[in-house]
Formats: C-alpha cells, structure tokens, sequence
C-alpha cells in the first residue's frame, strides 16, 4: 500500500494525518530560575532619568534627529554592536544566562557606557537573554543553557546621552533543522522589513514586507511587541509594527530613527506573560527567534547604526 503524503501509521497502527504537521514537544519548557539583585553601575558613568528610580521621565522627543544626534547614536549603536557580538560568543551548552549578563555588564561600563535596561521600569539585568519559547525580555538567570537551545541576547547601551539597541538570536550546541530555519529566516525577515525603509513610504510597508516572507514559511508575527522611534528616549512614541496595518498610515521622514525587531515563531503569534511580569512566551510553547537593529533614515534608505565598523 503506498503512503498517502503528510500520513503515516504510529508504532499503535493507527494512521495519524497530524504527526507530520504538528511537532510533538520534546523538550522541557523553559523554567524560570533564580535572578539576583540588581546590577549596580559605577557612579562616574552617565546615567538615563529611569535609573533612580526605574521610571522613563522624558517619553517624548523629535522623531526627526539632527546631526549632532546622529554621529551620537552612531557611536552608541557601534558599541551596542560589539557588546552583542561579545555576548554572542558565550553562548554554549552549561553557561547560564546570569553568566553571560555578568560579562556583558563588565564589558559595557568597561567602555563608560550605561547598560540601558538596568532599572528601566524595574528591569534588574544589564541585557535580556530569551531562550527557546521565550519571545522576548527574559531575565538573566542561574539556568544552563542546554544543548539546542536557541538563545536571544538583546543589548542597549546608552552613552553620549542616546541609546542605540540591537538584538540576534544565537545557538547553544547542536541545534535542530527546525529551529535553524526558524532563525535563519528571521534574520531574513529583519533585513526585508529594513530594506522596506525609504522617506515617503509609509510605516506599514515594513510589517508587510516581513510579514510576507513569515507568512511564506508558516510562521506566525508576534503582534504584542513592536519596534520603536530610539535617541535621547529608550522607547518613544513612534512604533513600528512587525506585522501588515493598513490603517497605519504615519509616513517615514529622513532623520527619523528607530529599530526593527521582529519576533517570529513556528507556532502561535500569541504570548502568555510569566509571574515576573517580564518574561514573554508564546502561547503555545513554540520556539520563537528575533533580530533588531536600530537606523537611521536617510535620502536612499535605512542606514544600520548598530554595526561593527
Ligand atoms: N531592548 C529591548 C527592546 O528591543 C527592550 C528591553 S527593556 C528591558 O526594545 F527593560 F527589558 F530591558
Ligand atoms: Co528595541
Ligand atoms: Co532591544
């Protein structure tokens, strides 16, 4: 008898036409371990309004940045550039994501610089380090990671008065087909959504550019999380969508900055929050992978400031 495609008989003789679309999960969800007290900055360095007291004070500010501003964040998105490609290289099966935080703190006021999450409503590491089914913002911890694993690192710093944010998905050890497609195809997604970036355009042509290529794979666009306008201010009001609005109809401007960091996942686009009111999984357990880079809008297109020179 030949085998119908997409069916086959399980070990019970049944014939099941879902085994080859819907994975079985075979690994443990990830677990919430224990985090230590907040990191603490040496006082010499400059630090953002929410560090006292974890509390964003200025939420506004010119979207359209002059040039003083920009050679700014150019310096600050370098070294957010090469702070994530140092925690990128810790990544590997036994090291825990506290570990990796650790070094990276080092290495950001190494440089005199801020590590912007810090306090930022509350936030208590110097990075984010999401693994597996986390989406985003997971809080560095005494887990290890576990060969296979994926592994977020999302870094912001802030020096010369700006914050420049950047973001990449890493591998602990010998990662599945399925998950390295996942990430690969992420990161493509980033770079359609920031080719998509031209004055007089409107925003949504980012959403759909990366939603477009998602969607080709079957893979769902987070909608909870969103990129937004960065410069003096962590997060203002401008939002950038991952996903296709048409009703978004705000226009991009030359000068304009702001970052691109699509959450996609091999499931569900929905999120479920952890106790800690930080972490982000999907709802359906699903592994997620995510990029970000911050720009700059310029006559022909997105100009990357959070790259290594
Ligand atoms: N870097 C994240 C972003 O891309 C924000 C982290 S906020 C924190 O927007 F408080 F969780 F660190
Ligand atoms: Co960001
Ligand atoms: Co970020």
């Amino acid at each position: 008898m030949r085998r119908h495609r997409g069916s086959r008989t399980t070990p019970r003789g049944e014939t099941s036409t879902t085994a080859l679309t819907t994975p079985v999960l075979t690994r443990p969800s990830v677990k919430a371990g224990h985090v230590t007290p907040m990191r603490s900055v040496p006082s010499h360095i400059p630090r953002p309004d929410y560090a006292e007291d974890g509390e964003p004070k200025l939420r506004r500010e010119p979207l359209v940045k002059d040039a003083e501003t920009i050679a700014r964040m150019q310096i600050a998105g370098r070294l957010a550039a090469e702070t994530l490609q140092y925690g990128g290289s810790l990544v590997a099966p036994g090291v825990t994501t506290e570990s990796i935080d650790a070094k990276i703190h080092e290495f950001i006021v190494s440089h005199d610089a801020y590590p912007s999450p810090i306090n930022y409503n509350g936030f208590p590491k110097a990075s984010c380090t999401s693994v597996n089914e986390v989406i985003c913002h997971g809080i560095p911890d005494d887990r290890e990671l576990q060969d296979g694993d994926i592994c977020n690192i999302d870094i912001t710093v802030y020096i010369g008065g700006v914050h420049g944010d950047t973001n990449a998905t890493f591998f602990a050890g010998d990662v599945d087909q399925a998950s390295r497609d996942l990430v690969r195809i992420t990161e493509e997604c980033m770079y359609l959504g920031i080719d998509a970036v031209k004055p007089g355009e409107p925003f949504n042509v980012i959403g759909k550019a990366i939603e477009t290529h998602a969607r080709a794979h079957n893979y769902g666009v987070v909608r909870a999380f969103v990129g937004h306008g960065i410069g003096t201010v962590f997060h203002n009001s401008l939002q950038v969508l991952h996903y296709f609005d048409p009703r978004d109809k705000t226009i991009i401007e030359e000068g304009m900055t702001f970052t691109i960091e699509p959450m996609i996942s091999i499931g569900s686009w929905r999120h479920v929050m952890w106790d800690d009111d930080w972490t982000a999984v999907t709802a359906d357990l699903s592994r997620t992978a995510q990029f970000e880079h911050t720009m700059v809008v310029r006559a022909d297109g997105a100009e990357i400031l959070t790259k290594l020179s």
